[in-house]
């Protein structure tokens, strides 16, 4: 099996998990795109599902792929959300964002019922440690800066790869990737990020522990883990 073969068993696993009818946020990402696949061909089989997607990447690959299309707001409830994460932890806590799409991956996740989370072997972690993308207005990005620092470790502003100067996300903001180290208290530190004034959003993900299911992508298939 080629490298792509773990996720893309995590995400056609996770696409059988969607029923006719149902409204399922799309997230965004590489791994999230084969559950998409999949979708579509459930599509043309007959499903009447519509996809609430969380960047303009995932809604242009719907729409070559002829998945239907509803934005959060004329669709504000959601059956389930299929998205990827770049770490998980045994408590089904996640680090997002590597997109630079965690603010929507977030709004998506919180109006869903069931969160299926579709990662390959190497994104599970004993304690998530890696970076952590930030969603910052532009006009605050310095005194958030600061603020972050107060919290320890470091970070700086995201750059463009195909662009000069810093990305901006689908919402015009910044984003700051923030080291942390190990992080102790996952849930005690998404918050203290979101109070900080002109933070929009933090890729930790604590708070939808419960209702997450994490499909992990293997050589040899995949397997399923919920609390
Ligand atoms: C998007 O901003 C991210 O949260 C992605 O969902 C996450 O980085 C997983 O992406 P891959 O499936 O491409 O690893």
């Amino acid at each position: 099996m080629g490298d792509e073969a773990p996720k893309r068993a995590a995400g056609y696993a996770a696409a059988e998990l969607i029923e006719d009818g149902m409204v399922v946020g799309l997230g965004t990402g590489s791994t999230v795109r084969f559950a998409m696949e999949r979708l579509a061909e459930q599509v043309r089989a007959g499903f009447t599902c519509v996809g609430v997607p969380t960047s303009h990447q995932t809604a242009m690959r719907a729409r070559a792929l002829g998945i239907p299309l509803a934005s959060l707001n004329d669709a504000p409830h959601l059956a389930m959300a299929i998205d990827g994460a770049d770490e998980v932890d045994p408590g089904l806590r996640l680090i997002k964002g590597r997109g630079a799409a965690q603010t929507r991956e977030k709004c998506v996740a919180a109006a869903a019922d069931r969160l299926v989370i579709v990662i390959g072997e190497e994104k599970l972690t004993d304690r998530l440690s890696t970076l952590v993308p930030i969603e910052v207005l532009p006009f605050a990005c310095a005194t958030v800066m600061g603020q972050l620092a107060l919290l320890g470790g470091s970070g700086r502003v995201r750059e463009g790869v195909a662009k000069d100067g810093p990305v901006l996300t689908d919402n015009g903001g910044l984003v700051v990737d923030w080291s942390f180290g190990p992080i102790q208290d996952p849930a005690g530190l998404e918050e203290a990020i979101e109070r900080i004034p002109g933070v929009v959003a933090a890729g930790l993900f604590t708070r939808f522990t419960k209702k997450t299911t994490v499909i992990v992508g293997d050589g040899a298939g995949y397997r399923v883990i919920t609390r």
